[in-house]
Order: structure tokens, then C-alpha cells, then sequence
């Protein structure tokens, strides 16, 4: 029996270096894409996924992130003193379960892999989603969701993948590539950040998966990888050959928004698609052309 999928982690804690001065005092996952931040565009993708219970795992100066789903009683009640229902619908979103999101805290940010393994009570035995906020994808059927189904199809790790440029190669987690049906691709092998000649293909690896806990056993033993880091890609490396693994090639558009080029375009095309934005993003655009 293939186990539903309830719970998502949503590892936070990293420094966001890029992004300074902006993440001196806020974390980078409260950065805006036009008027939402990047984590609530997380929560909603995983929430349309099907996901129940949240796990962040934070870190210092992150507590935003986690008012950010509380109830803010006075701006609400104030809203509706002065019959701001408009403003009061915005924050619909923002509205959890209580109970749902938990965090834990990943005192030094080792690595990815280690801010998962933060979280393994909060896994236990379960598989889970894990979303990387700063990772954002446009898409008609929200990207989780469509790593959700193909979990159902294949009772085993899905992770979502996009092609790169070669030379891209050492910035991402990179799959050997098995059988490949143009949309599903059997995972052979992951490498973290290979250098392009010894990169085994240019399909990468996007903020998206869906893992079995058996991974945290692996990430365990802590071993250091790329950047001295412990890798969460060396961790799944480790399920191949025991259990399903298969790369998805999802539908949509994916903005690296932990990157100021990825961030800024995100900003555009996001806006672009917004009813009562996209007109005047067009015409203001021209005038820079
Ligand atoms: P990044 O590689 O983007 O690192 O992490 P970063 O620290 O956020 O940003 P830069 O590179 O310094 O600008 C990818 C994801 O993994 C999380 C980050 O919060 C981000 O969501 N992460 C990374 C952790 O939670 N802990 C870590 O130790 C490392």
C-alpha cells in the first residue's frame, strides 16, 4: 500500500548570501514576489499538493517566517473596524491549521541534507515533500501536486527536474539518467555540483521532492560533501538500487529566486499574469526596451 502523502518539510535556515544587504534582518524567504513573500507561495503549492503538516526548519532571525501563519490579531481587527474587506481577503492565505506548522531549529547551517535531518521526528516513518521556497515555479497544475501524482504512480522518491546549460552543472544536483520516457526519468545516479565535463547529464535538480524517511538514516552518518556541506543529494544517492527513484520533468516555469537574475525575472512574470497588474508592467516595460 502506497502511504498518502501529508507532510512537507521547508528547510529555511540557510544565510541567503546572496541577497545582502536584504537578509541582514529578514529571511530571505519573506522576500515578495510582487505582494506575496516567497514561503506563502510554498505553503499554497504544498497545501494544492495535498499537504496537511508543515515542518520549517529555521534558523536565527527567522520568527517572520512563522508569524507570517499566525493569526495578527490587532491588524485584523482594525481591518474590520474600518471595513477593509479587501485587505482582509489578502490575507486569507496566511491562515493555518493551528497546529499544522512546526519548526525545529538548525543551529548551523551545515548543509541542506543536515537541515533535513533536523527534522526527522516530524518525518518519522512518513514520506514527505520537501520545498526549497526560494525555488518558485510557475505552473497550471502547481509543481508539488504533479510530484505527488507520480508518487502515486511509482510508490517511490520523486524529484523534479529541469535541463541547464552544461556549464551550469556545478551549481546543481545532477542526474545519471536510466530508462526516460520524456516526462518520467529513472534515477541511475546523483551527483552534487559536478564540474561540466564530469557531469553525467544536464538534467537538474529543482527545489521540489518527494522522499521516503529511509533518506534520514543515510543523511545521518553526516557525511561531508560538495562545499564541505552535508549534501541531501549524497543522502538520496545512497535509496537508488533499494528503492523507486525517477526524476520528473514537470510542467511549468521554474525561477531561481535565490538568485537576484532568477528573483527579478520571477518579479515580471509573475506580474505579467496578473490581471490587475499586467497591463501597465507591459507598458512600463517598453519604456526600458
Ligand atoms: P542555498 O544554497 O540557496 O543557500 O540553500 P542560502 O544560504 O539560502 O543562500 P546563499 O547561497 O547564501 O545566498 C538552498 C535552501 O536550503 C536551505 C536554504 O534556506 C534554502 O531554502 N538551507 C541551506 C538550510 O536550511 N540549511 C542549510 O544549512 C543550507
Amino acid at each position: 500500500m502506497i502511504k498518502p502523502l501529508r507532510k512537507a518539510v521547508l528547510p529555511v535556515a540557510g544565510l541567503g548570501t546572496r541577497f545582502l544587504p536584504a537578509t541582514k534582518a529578514t529571511a530571505k524567504e519573506m522576500l515578495p514576489v510582487v505582494d506575496k513573500p516567497l514561503i506563502q507561495y510554498a505553503v499554497e503549492e504544498a497545501r494544492a499538493a495535498g499537504i496537511e503538516q508543515f515542518c520549517m526548519v529555521t534558523g536565527r532571525g527567522k520568527t517572520a517566517l512563522v508569524e507570517h501563519f499566525d493569526i495578527a490579531f490587532e491588524l485584523e481587527a482594525t481591518l474590520r473596524e474600518r471595513n477593509k474587506v479587501e485587505a482582509l481577503a489578502l490575507l486569507e492565505g496566511t491562515q493555518s491549521e493551528p497546529g499544522s506548522i512546526v519548526t525545529v531549529r538548525q543551529q548551523v547551517p551545515l548543509g541542506l541534507g543536515h537541515a533535513i535531518w533536523c527534522a526527522r521526528a516530524f518525518i518519522g516513518d512518513d514520506p514527505f515533500a520537501i520545498l526549497l521556497p526560494d525555488d518558485l515555479v510557475l505552473a497550471d497544475t502547481p509543481c508539488l501536486r504533479q510530484l505527488a501524482d507520480a508518487y502515486r504512480d511509482t510508490g517511490g522518491n520523486v524529484v523534479a527536474v529541469t535541463e541547464v546549460p552544461r556549464e551550469h552543472t556545478n551549481r546543481y544536483g545532477i542526474l545519471q539518467i536510466g530508462k526516460d520516457d520524456g516526462r518520467l526519468v529513472e534515477v541511475k545516479g546523483l551527483v552534487e555540483k559536478p564540474a561540466p565535463k564530469d557531469a553525467p547529464s544536464n538534467l537538474s535538480i529543482i527545489g521540489r521532492y518527494v522522499l521516503m524517511p529511509e533518506v534520514i538514516g543515510h543523511l545521518a552518518k553526516m557525511e561531508r560533501g560538495a562545499g564541505n556541506e552535508v549534501q541531501l543529494t549524497d543522502g538520496m544517492a545512497k535509496l537508488i538500487g533499494n528503492q523507486p527513484f525517477h526524476g520528473l520533468r514537470f510542467e511549468g516555469r521554474r525561477f531561481d529566486c535565490g538568485d537576484k537574475i532568477g528573483f527579478l525575472e520571477a518579479q515580471i512574470a509573475f506580474a505579467l499574469k496578473r490581471p490587475d497588474l499586467a497591463d501597465a508592467v507591459r507598458a512600463f516595460l517598453k519604456t526600458y526596451m
